[in-house]
């Protein structure tokens, strides 16, 4: 059914590379990372070519700032925080091909190649400006080391490049009542010279690539920014800082300049790539230059302008490279009604959770889906998770699964019956359920990750419902046993589709009812109503149960940590 629409493809697809200045908070997984996990493992357990790329961004002032808030060098700050971060991510099952980091020497070359080729192609213009300066510190404050009012929505901590409250990327100069957040002082004016990105020059190439081709496919929440960003006019952005932290500009007059973060980063993608394809004997080049490959981007909605105006821009200007297929950028998460916050301590630590909720990956996974802010801002709270923990995992789909299991093994010694010939109410059951993975790949083609979701659950709840109403275990009781065979056999080729179909969503509970099954992972696309999952006459394993209960204590204890 799915080759009909769909052949294989080559996917590369990439997470925003987190800062190595703080550990990873659940708002971080909401925005970037689980969309992205779910998406990657979709297209590979639909039989495509997937390069899943991430990495630690390791450069720009937020690593500088940690550095002498914590009393260490930047290279102290960069290998703890990427270490904490790379572990959590491992914890909790995000499927990267390759998590690299941006201080590594492949990444500094090729950032530095890409600046040079640019450069030798005039694609830059060297301006001299006059910039903001500590006249304390004796510094140029760029980014993060100055803070002020936003001219375009008022947020009154807006950095120098970027306004985290609405997005709009800035430059210091733009700040309104500008700060220094490294001495607290009002800062001076002081001239320097620096590469920058025309960008006004490609407004054609955007206008064309973004607004026009994008309208359709673009999310509604991504496709308003850009826009709005675009309409503003596209002006010239500078590539370069005064700053010792970051990789040196390779030009004979960049003496005590590095590029930008938002230069550098974006490049990662593709340094990451480089540094997989080595280890896995592939060739990159296909991951970012072949039209054939399509290049998705997962981010929060604080990057969209770099990844659908900036990066864009770059790789065009380069010539060569693929431009994003889409960039599927989410809005913010809360927690408990307020935004997340480091300094405040207002968030749940992957590294936290996981000590206090071990083994419950899945049920994070699955509240920061079903609840994921897809077009607009949403809360986590801690009764939420609790509730489509007990109510929805437990209660529908752990509670199909377990009872099946019980009941083969009650019934059969755990053997798979053999049904004969299937009753018509049992064909209708298992046709619409292999309209389930049909649907869910709609679903997710379209990053509608909510209704994809809810589609899993949907078939769980159908499985109870025809075990309520078949009550196989009324029939058993009467001697029916002919249609009881019947009923066991269809509910375990139910259970055997949520094993595969749960996989991107809840992937460790898809492998623990695999194990019980005794399967191997089936691909979506050789799934068909004709070829049953389940061999009768095999044997099941002993079940146990997939998910728990979240009690009440456990939950105010977290309300309280998080409180105190
Ligand atoms: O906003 C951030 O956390 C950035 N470190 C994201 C970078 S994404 C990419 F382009 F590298
Ligand atoms: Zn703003």
């Amino acid at each position: 059914w799915y080759r009909k629409v769909e052949t294989k493809k080559r996917y590369t697809i990439t997470s925003a590379l987190p800062y190595t200045n703080g550990r990873l908070h659940i708002g971080h997984l909401a925005g970037a990372y689980i969309p992205a996990d779910i998406y990657a493992r979709f297209k590979r357990i639909t039989d495509n070519d997937v390069a899943y790329i991430c990495g630690s961004d390791e450069h720009g002032v937020a690593i500088s700032i940690r550095a002498k808030k914590e009393n260490k060098t930047p290279k102290e700050i960069i290998d703890k925080y990427h270490n904490l971060i790379k572990k959590s991510f491992k914890d909790f099952g995000i499927s990267f091909d390759n998590y690299s980091r941006t201080s590594s020497k492949i990444h500094h070359k090729t950032a530095s190649e890409f600046f040079k080729f640019l450069d030798n192609k005039n694609c830059f213009e060297i301006k001299k400006s006059k910039q903001l300066f500590d006249p304390i510190e004796k510094q140029f404050l760029a980014d993060r080391f100055v803070e002020g009012e936003c001219p375009h929505c008022g947020f009154k901590h807006a950095y120098g490049d970027q306004c985290e409250n609405c997005g709009s990327s800035l430059s210091p100069e733009q700040l309104i009542n500008p700060i220094s957040k490294i001495s607290g002082a009002k800062p001076i004016e002081k001239e320097t010279t620096h590469w920058y990105l025309p960008l006004g020059k490609y407004d054609d190439f955007i206008k064309e690539w973004f607004l026009n081709d994008k309208k359709d496919s673009a999310k509604s929440n991504v496709y308003g920014q850009v826009k709005s960003w675009i309409d503003q006019g596209l002006e010239s952005r500078a590539i370069t800082r005064d700053l010792d932290w970051g990789i040196p500009v390779p030009h004979k007059d960049g003496n005590g300049k590095v590029l930008y973060v938002w230069f550098d980063a974006p490049i990662g993608y593709i340094s990451s790539t480089k540094e997989w394809a080595k280890n896995e004997n592939k060739d990159w080049e296909l991951y970012w230059k072949d039209k054939n490959t399509k290049l998705i981007h997962f981010i929060g909605k604080d990057n969209i302008v770099f990844h659908c105006i900036i990066f864009p821009i770059i790789l065009k200007a380069h010539g060569g490279y693929i431009l994003p297929e889409n960039i599927p950028a989410n809005e913010f998460l809360n927690l408990e009604g307020e935004k997340f916050s480091t300094s405040k301590n207002w968030a749940i630590w992957i590294d936290e959770f996981l000590n206090d909720f071990p083994g419950m990956q899945d049920s994070l996974r699955y509240t920061l889906t079903v609840n994921a802010p897809e077009t607009k801002d949403n809360d986590f709270t801690w009764k939420d998770f609790q509730a489509r923990n007990n109510n929805e995992l437990v209660a529908i789909f752990g509670n199909f699964i377990n009872r099946v299991f019980v009941l083969t093994h009650k019934y059969y010694d755990g053997f798979v019956p053999e049904s004969g010939d299937l009753d018509t109410v049992d064909i209708e059951i298992l046709k619409r359920a292999y309209k389930m993975p049909i649907l869910i790949s709609e679903a997710l083609d379209n990053y509608k990750f909510r209704q994809a979701i809810n589609l899993l659950i949907d078939l769980s709840r159908l499985g109870n419902k025809y075990l309520a109403e078949e009550e196989p275990w009324k029939l058993y009781k009467l001697g029916n046993i002919e249609r009881v065979k019947k009923i066991m056999y269809v509910s375990l080729q139910l259970c055997g589709l949520l094993s595969l179909l749960s996989e991107p969503f809840l992937p460790n509970a898809s492998k623990k009812i695999r194990d019980i099954l005794n399967i191997n992972e089936i691909k979506w696309t050789d799934l068909s109503f004709d070829n049953p999952i389940l061999e009768q006459n095999k044997t099941i394993n002993k079940p146990y149960l997939i998910f728990r209960k979240i009690e009440d204590n456990e939950i105010q204890n977290q309300i309280k940590k998080l409180k105190s």
